[in-house]
């Protein structure tokens, strides 16, 4: 089989970086990961996460800070195709606490890839933004033409400030900034700063579960396999300029219903804690994901009900050693 086009993955040793190299591997692109293994979680979850593709012909792993990308002399002038920019502290209630450090790290990596891309003749860039961006946007489900926007964390400020600078870029003949605004993800080797995936540690653990709120918020959970679709589909979706698809199951699942589907697959009782909302993060999430269906042909497989029993079938044979 011939070798196909190479492609750049900032933060691939991520959870979504992780899944999305794999899957290109396999679709024989060659791929860089850029990562510099941070310490948002433990790196060696990291490493894991890459346990099974490190040593594959077509990959290679440059263990380096994105913000620092102009002096990584591998990266000169060796035609790549796309970039795919996952890189970046992800979490929502930790950028109200220290949103100096969101600037640092997610606007600068924003602006050194771009930067990069300009320098290097490279036309495509896929960003990784959010479904917080919508804030609590009262027009649900959320489609990407809504404007007048009110994020409500410093994190979900910044990737609407990364999307502006991406459609500057996008701006210039051939360009291409594709925002890809993902929902929720969930699945195998997410992250574990997860809500559902501390649930299923405590639940699994016998041990009482802290929810914010009281129950009734609602996320549009989406299976990891449907957003590597999605990024795939977007390599392949080439008309210039700046565009922004929701990538979701386009279904709104209270936060109840996922601590039940938590205790049927775990075959445990959960023990709740309810505590005050956390004011930073959405009432509510639900994507209208009719945009990425027509122009990406992205239509999600994985239903609610089944994804998180391939992510506690993980979760059970990764961390719990009586099964
Ligand atoms: N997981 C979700 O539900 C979700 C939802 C919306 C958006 N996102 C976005 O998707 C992207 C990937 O998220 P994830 O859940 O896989 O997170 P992750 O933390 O598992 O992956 C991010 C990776 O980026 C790396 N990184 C961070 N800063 C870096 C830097 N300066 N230089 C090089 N590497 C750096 C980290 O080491 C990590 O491996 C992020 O941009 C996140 O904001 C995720």
């Amino acid at each position: 089989m011939s070798k196909k086009l190479k492609i750049l993955v900032t933060g691939g040793a991520g959870f979504i970086g992780s899944h999305a190299v794999e899957k290109l591997l396999t679709l024989n692109y060659q791929v860089i990961i850029i990562d510099n293994f941070d310490d948002f979680y433990s790196p060696a979850i990291k490493h894991k996460n890459l346990e099974n593709i490190i040593d594959h012909p077509n990959l290679q792993l440059i263990a380096h800070d994105v913000r620092d990308i102009h002096n990584i002399k591998a990266l000169e002038n060796i035609n790549i195709h796309s970039i795919i920019h996952l890189a970046a502290i992800p979490g929502v209630r930790k950028s109200g606490i220290d949103p100096k450090q969101f600037i640092n790290i997610n606007i600068e990596s924003n602006n050194a890839v771009i930067a990069f891309a300009q320098s290097q003749n490279i036309n495509k860039i896929i960003f990784a933004s959010s479904s917080s961006v919508y804030g609590d946007h009262p027009s649900q489900p959320w489609h990407e033409e809504l404007d007048n926007l009110h994020p409500l964390s410093p994190y979900a400020r910044y990737k609407l400030e990364c999307e502006h600078t991406g459609e500057t870029f996008a701006s210039t003949a051939n360009n291409q900034f594709i925002s890809l605004r993902f929902f929720s993800v969930y699945g195998p080797r997410m992250r574990p700063d997860l809500a559902m995936y501390r649930f299923a540690e405590k639940i699994a653990n016998d041990q009482p579960i802290e929810v914010y709120g009281n129950g009734s918020s609602y996320r549009d959970y989406t299976y990891i396999d449907d957003i590597i679709a999605g990024i795939i589909a977007s390599i392949h979706y080439d008309k210039h300029g700046f565009d922004i698809f929701n990538l979701a199951h386009g279904e709104n699942i209270p936060l109840i219903n996922m601590i039940s589907a938590l205790e049927k697959s775990l075959d445990k009782k959960a023990r709740c804690k309810f505590l005050p909302k956390f004011e930073e993060e959405s009432a509510g999430t639900w994507a209208d994901i009719q945009k990425a269906k027509n122009t990406l042909s992205y239509h999600p497989k994985t239903d609610f009900a089944s994804g998180i029993k391939a992510f506690c079938r993980w979760y059970k044979q990764t961390h719990l050693s009586n099964v």
